[in-house]
């Protein structure tokens, strides 16, 4: 028998980078958006791993250290005190592009961690705190000082504020007023989110007095920016979205392409658009009502965006 699982996307509405020092910020899944797992009795000895979209198949006892999928087996093992894998056909797919802010890695650990738990009885690492914890062990080995804000959303599946704190961090979820409609716009430049957070923190540590402001400012827009998401106002919330994508221009992780999707977005009747992500490429989001949508979108694809997609936070 075989056993499948999936993981979403994720959008960070509010307060990337900030996050990485201490700062509240909000994510959503992406639920339309998924990497899925499915682990089968293998046929040949050992574990198998294949991931049909981006390259051959090989065995775990051959991957090294850097292959990402041989990377959460041996997690679940570890984490599980397994001494050895029964012989398993591990297969990887995911629909979520890749090095562009929609949380592609988090969501196939999440999905490969739930096959392999299901599959081989390990109750304890379903359970969405540990799979979030485990799930943030192995974003640990690939983007060195990560948050843990995607490895939350994707585990939990819902909108959450979330703050990065000692010894759990706050992982709050909350009411949603009125839905909210965000089209997210991919600029096609693939970017490393490793390299621009170590980026930002050379920036910070060499000018405190000019980040902790930025960071500081990302934080009240966080926390205002839940407020009005539960109360649905949504005019005052684009707002709020415009005012972090400045505060992420000053940290330098936004890029030509990201700002010129912004300016079209808000040229077209967007209520609001931001870079979501590390930037610096990747994907931008824009809130939009029902009528200006098609505007919107039209504007974004004439900017050159590569794909829109939709998603509806609710
Ligand atoms: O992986 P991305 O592109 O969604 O970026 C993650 C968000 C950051 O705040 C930039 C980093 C982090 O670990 O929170």
């Amino acid at each position: 028998m075989e056993t499948t699982a999936t993981a979403p996307g994720k959008i960070i509405l509010f307060g990337e980078h900030a996050v990485v020092y201490g700062r509240p910020a909000i994510a959503a899944p992406v639920s339309g958006l998924r990497a899925t797992a499915v682990v089968a009795p293998g046929d040949t000895p050992g574990v198998l791993l294949r991931t049909p979209d981006l390259g051959h198949d090989r065995l775990l006892a051959a991957a090294d250290d850097e292959d990402p999928i041989a990377a959460v087996v041996r997690a679940v093992q570890r984490a599980a005190a397994l001494p050895a894998l029964p012989d398993l056909c591990v297969t990887v797919r995911s629909a979520i592009p890749i090095a562009s802010g929609l949380g592609s890695g988090a969501a196939i650990t999440a999905a490969l961690i739930r096959a392999l738990a299901a599959h081989l009885g390990l109750p304890a690492l379903q359970e969405t705190a540990a799979l979030s914890d485990l799930t943030y062990e192995v974003e640990k080995l690939h983007h060195g000082t990560p948050s843990g804000i995607d490895n939350t959303v994707v585990a939990y599946e819902q909108p959450v504020y979330f703050m990065r704190r000692q010894p759990r961090n706050l992982i709050e979820t909350f009411a949603i007023g009125r839905p909210l409609t965000l089209l997210i716009a991919d600029t096609g430049v693939r970017s490393s989110t490793k390299a621009v957070v170590g980026d930002v923190r050379r920036q910070w540590a060499a000018e405190p007095d000019t980040f902790e402001p930025i960071f500081d400012g990302c934080g009240g827009i966080a926390a205002a920016a839940r407020t009005a998401i539960e109360q649905g106002e949504l005019p005052p919330l684009g707002r709020l979205m415009n005012e972090n994508h400045r505060l992420l221009q000053r940290m330098t992780v936004s890029s030509a392409e990201l700002d010129e999707f912004v300016a079209a977005a808000q040229a077209a009747g967007a209520l609001g658009a931001k870079l979501s992500g590390a930037g610096r490429g990747g994907n931008m989001i824009a809130l939009v009502t029902a009528e200006r949508e098609t505007a919107v979108r039209a504007a974004l694809q004439e900017a050159g965006a590569v794909r829109v997609m939709k998603t509806v936070v609710e």
